[in-house]
C-alpha cells in the first residue's frame, strides 16, 4: 500500500513591489529589494540580495521579525488571536473534528474525503508497535529520568531500528516515515511513563482511538481490563488539536533547521523534542503548575505578580506572554472552558489550582504592566490543570505536548522537502570579537 500523496507545496510568494534601501547620510541609494505576499498576513522583503547589493546582513535575534520559509501549514493572527490550520478556524476543529482528521488536514492540505480517513488511521494504527529491541533502550535510563530525556533519546534511536525510511529524497520513505512518528509517539510517550513507575508496557491496541490508545497504554495494567474514560479521552483528544501546529514555533524551526542538512526524520524530530522541553517553550506547562502549587493560595497572588514584573527577578509569570500573540492565545480560551467541562464531569472537586489560576489572570490582566505589553495566557496557561485531571502525571506534560505537536512537526518538515526554494539553514552574525591577532608562546603571555 503506497502511503506517498501529495504535500501541498509551497508555490513562491509573489512580489507586489520593490523597496530602497537608501543611505540616510548621503541619500545614495544601496539597494532595492522586492517585497513579497502571501494569501493573508503581513508581506515581506525579500532580502535574499542585500548582501550583493550592499554587503550588508540583517540583524534579528530570535527572529522576532524574519520570515524563514514560506508555508501553507498554519496561520497565526496575533493582533487578532486567530489560529488555523490550513485556513480553518481552531475553534471549529475543536468543536467538529478529531485528532487524526486533523493529522490528515495539515499533512496533506485537506479534511478527508470517502476513504481517506479510514485509510489514514489505518495507516497510523498499524505502525503504532515498535520494534521490540526498542524496550532494551529504556534499561539504561533511570527510574526517575525525565520523560522528555526517554523520548528525545527514544526517538532519535528510531533511525537505527528503521533506516528503510531514512531517505529524505524518497517520497515513499518521507510518508512512512511520517506514519511511522505519528503513530508511534504515543507508544514511546506511555512507555516512558510505565518505565518511570515500574510498571510493565503496555502493547497498543488496533480497536482503540489514537487518543484511547494513549491513555490505555498509559493507565491499563496486565492483571485486569482497563475502561478509558471517554470524557477523558475526548478531552485528551481536544489537546492534541489544541496543540498539534503553530507555524514556525521554536521546535518547528528546529525541526526544518534539522531537515535542511537532509537529516533523516527520526534525528529531525528527536531535534524538535529536545527544542520543546525547554521553560519558555513546551516544557511551560510543566512549569505552571509548578507555578500554581507555589502561589499555594489565591492571596499570595500579588506577591508573585510583583515578582514577575521585577526586571531583576528571573520570576515569570509561566504560561503567560507569547512571541506572536499579542491578544488572548484561543487555545487558552478553548481549555479554560474545557476546564470546568472536564474538572465536573470527572468530579475532581479539587478546583483550587483552577480557582487561583482564574484568579491569577483576572489580577495580570488588570494590572499595566501585562495590558501594555499584551501579555495573555498562552496555550500552556490551563493545559496543565486539565492534564492534572485527567490523571497525567507532571512530567508528562510536555511529552503529551511532544505526541501532539508531531503531526506539526512532520507537516512543516514534508512541506520543506517540497521548496523548491529550500537550502540548508545557516544563519550570518555581526561579529564583535577580537580582530586578527598573533600566537602567544606561554612563556611570554601575561
Ligand atoms: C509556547 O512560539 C510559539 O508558537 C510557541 C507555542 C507553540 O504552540 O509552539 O505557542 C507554545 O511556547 C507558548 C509559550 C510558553 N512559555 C511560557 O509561558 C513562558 C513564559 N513566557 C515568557 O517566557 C515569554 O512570554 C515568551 C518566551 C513566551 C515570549 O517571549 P518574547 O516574545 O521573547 O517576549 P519578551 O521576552 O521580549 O517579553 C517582552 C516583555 C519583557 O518585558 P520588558 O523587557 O519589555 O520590560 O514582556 C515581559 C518581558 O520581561 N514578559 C513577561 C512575560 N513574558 C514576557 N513578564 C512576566 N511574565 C511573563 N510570562
Amino acid at each position: 500500500m503506497t502511503l506517498a500523496r501529495a504535500v501541498p507545496a509551497p508555490s513562491g510568494p509573489k512580489k507586489v513591489k520593490t523597496v530602497k534601501v537608501v543611505d540616510s547620510e548621503t541619500g545614495a541609494e544601496m539597494a532595492e529589494l522586492p517585497v513579497l505576499t502571501g494569501t493573508v498576513g503581513a508581506d515581506v522583503i525579500d532580502v535574499r540580495t542585500l548582501q550583493a547589493q550592499t554587503g550588508l546582513f540583517t540583524y534579528d535575534p530570535g527572529y522576532t521579525a524574519t520570515a524563514s520559509c514560506e508555508s501553507k501549514i498554519t496561520y497565526i493572527d496575533g493582533d487578532k488571536g486567530e489560529l488555523r490550520y490550513r485556513g480553518i478556524p481552531i475553534e471549529q476543529l475543536a468543536e467538529h473534528s478529531d485528532f487524526l482528521e486533523v493529522c490528515h488536514l495539515l499533512l496533506y492540505g485537506n479534511l478527508p474525503i470517502g476513504g481517506e480517513k479510514e485509510a489514514f488511521a489505518k495507516g497510523v494504527t498499524y505502525h503504532t508497535m515498535l520494534h521490540e529491541q526498542v524496550n532494551f533502550l529504556f534499561r539504561g535510563f533511570r527510574r526517575d529520568a525525565h520523560p522528555m530525556a526517554l523520548m528525545v533519546g527514544l526517538v532519535g534511536a528510531l533511525s537505527a531500528f528503521y533506516s528503510d525510511s531514512s531517505d529524505v529524497d524518497d517520497p515513499e520513505q518521507r510518508a512512512i516515515a511520517s506514519y511511522r512518528l505519528i503513530a508511534k509517539m504515543p507508544t514511546i510517550a506511555a512507555m516512558a511513563y510505565k518505565w518511570s513507575i515500574g510498571q510493565p508496557f503496555v502493547y497498543p491496541r488496533n480497536d482503540l482511538g489514537y487518543a484511547e490508545n494513549l491513555l490505555h497504554m498509559m493507565f491499563a495494567v496486565p492483571c485486569e481490563p482497563y475502561q478509558v474514560n471517554p470524557v477523558v479521552a475526548r478531552a485528551m483528544d481536544l489537546m492534541l488539536i489544541l496543540h498539534a501546529d503553530h507555524e514556525q514555533n521554536a521546535s518547528t524551526s528546529t525541526v526544518r533547521l534539522a531537515g535542511s542538512s537532509g537529516a533523516n526524520p527520526f534525528a529531525c524530530i528527536a531535534a524538535g523534542i529536545a527544542c520543546l522541553w525547554g521553560p519558555a517553550h513546551g516544557g511551560a506547562n510543566e512549569a505552571v503548575l509548578e507555578m500554581l502549587e507555589e502561589i499555594g493560595t489565591p492571596n499570595r497572588i500579588p506577591e508573585f505578580i510583583e515578582r514577575a514584573k521585577d526586571r531583576d527577578d528571573p520570576f515569570r509569570l509561566m504560561g503567560f506572554g507569547h512571541r506572536v500573540y499579542k491578544n488572548y492565545d484561543p487555545r487558552a480560551k478553548i481549555m479554560r472552558e474545557t476546564c470546568h467541562q472536564v474538572l465536573d464531569e470527572l468530579g475532581v472537586r479539587d478546583e483550587a489550582q483552577l480557582k487561583i489560576a482564574m484568579e491569577l489572570e483576572k489580577i495580570a490582566l488588570d494590572d499595566p504592566y501585562f495590558v501594555e505589553r499584551n501579555l495573555y495566557p498562552n496555550v500552556d496557561f490551563y493545559s496543565g490543570i486539565i492534564l492534572s485531571a485527567m490523571g497525567i502525571p507532571r512530567t508528562l506534560f510536555t511529552a503529551v505536548f511532544a505526541v501532539a505537536r508531531t503531526i506539526g512537526w512532520i507537516a512543516q518538515w514534508s512541506e520543506m522537502h517540497t521548496d523548491p526554494s529550500q537550502k540548508i539553514g545557516r544563519p550570518r552574525q555581526v561579529y564583535s570579537g577580537e580582530t586578527e591577532r598573533d600566537f602567544v608562546p606561554v612563556d611570554q603571555r601575561g
